[in-house]
């Protein structure tokens, strides 16, 4: 299979797709949920199939145009929404009985080279980094959002132990002048973390990747639009996550252990222990990564991990300890379940 499955010119590679269609099969036919469409990789391998039908979902308006090749080599089969994947329900009904719904998070390339959508450090444009349906922009939270709570969110969502240095060196500065651009706000952050040149990565990396994850609220859409994808899935139906950083990751983990036959036992010299009241069965605990090949092709597939799990018949219910492990993330990014 060609790796850059891009329906327009831009170098576009769909992350493990070979390890998605091996997991889904779609040479058997059925419905497929693609929640995250981007540049179309999964869905438009998925069609190759003729027995197939796909439903796509994007939150971004720009990927309509994507959509709409689709759309028409395949007007029977295909269907576009651009909708967040929280709202899954409103757009796939129950009825659909998909034989997999997908995930593959975060942003796709195109979006993170569109120096005018304000994702990288580099941008001379409006401090933005909205993926599409949002209630703020990033301009927004720098400039406004109270000292402490922005502090936490770039600790807990960036994983930056320098958190609070970094809020404090944005409220001086947005004090004199607003923090207008990608460039302004990754320059304020170099100076925050003095001797910066230790660090191998840009030192404004983990702030940006909260400050995305905020103004995107993409904790809560992931724990949502998982909650979504287990009420429509029925008895043998498939859920994949592709995730690319270890909140991400830890969320989907979480979330298959507290609904799968995979809990954790106490001692691991006792067989496992598998819940009657389960939702999914796991095939296995660790997740799988790109092979070396596709990270040599394609950088952006190191750090992916693909969790899957079946879903069996059972009716969907909130295990006890669901809001505990999830209510933190919910409440910083001040979303409820
Ligand atoms: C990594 S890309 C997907 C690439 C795609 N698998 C392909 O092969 O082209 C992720 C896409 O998911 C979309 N997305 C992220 N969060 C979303 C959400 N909550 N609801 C709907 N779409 C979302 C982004 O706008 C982006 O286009």
């Amino acid at each position: 299979m060609n790796a850059t499955m891009s329906l327009e010119k831009t170098k576009h590679y769909p992350v493990m797709l070979n390890q998605v269609l091996s997991i889904i099969s779609p040479q058997h036919g059925g419905t497929f949920i693609d929640c995250t469409f981007g540049g179309g990789g999964y869905s438009q391998a998925i069609l190759k199939f003729p027995e197939t039908k796909v439903f796509a979902i994007d939150r971004d308006k720009l990927t309509q145009k994507h959509a709409n090749i689709l759309v028409k080599r395949f007007p029977k089969r295909f269907n576009f929404f651009q909708e967040k994947f929280s709202n899954l329900s409103k757009v796939v009904q129950q009825h659909v009985n998909p034989r997999a719904v997908i995930f593959d998070l975060g942003l796709s390339s195109i979006q993170l080279s569109d120096k005018e959508r304000g994702f990288s450090f580099e941008s001379k444009n409006f401090l933005n980094m909205e993926m599409g349906i949002n209630e703020y922009s990033a301009y927004d939270v720098i400039n406004t959002l109270d000292k402490e709570h922005l502090a936490t969110i770039i600790k807990v969502l960036g994983e930056e132990k320098d958190g609070r240095l970094i809020a404090n060196k944005i409220d001086k500065y947005r004090r004199k002048k607003p923090i207008k651009t990608s460039q302004d706000l990754a320059s304020i952050i170099n100076d925050a973390k003095k001797n910066y040149n230790k660090y191998k990565k840009n030192p404004a990396t983990k702030t940006f990747q909260a400050i995305r994850i905020f103004v995107n609220k993409e904790l809560t859409e992931l724990i949502l639009g998982l909650i979504e994808a287990a009420k429509l899935l029925s008895n043998g139906g498939v859920l994949i996550v592709v995730s690319f950083h270890s909140l991400e990751d830890r969320i989907v983990k979480n979330f298959f252990n507290l609904y799968s036959n995979l809990r954790k036992n106490p001692s691991r010299y006792l067989p496992i222990k598998v819940s009657k009241s389960s939702l999914f069965k796991q095939i296995s605990k660790k997740p799988l990564v790109a092979d070396v090949k596709e990270v040599n092709e394609n950088i952006r597939s190191r750090s992916a991990k693909l969790r899957y799990a079946i879903r069996n018949n059972n009716s969907f219910f909130y295990p006890d300890e669901f809001k505990k492990k999830f209510v933190n993330y919910l409440e910083l990014e001040g979303g409820r379940i």
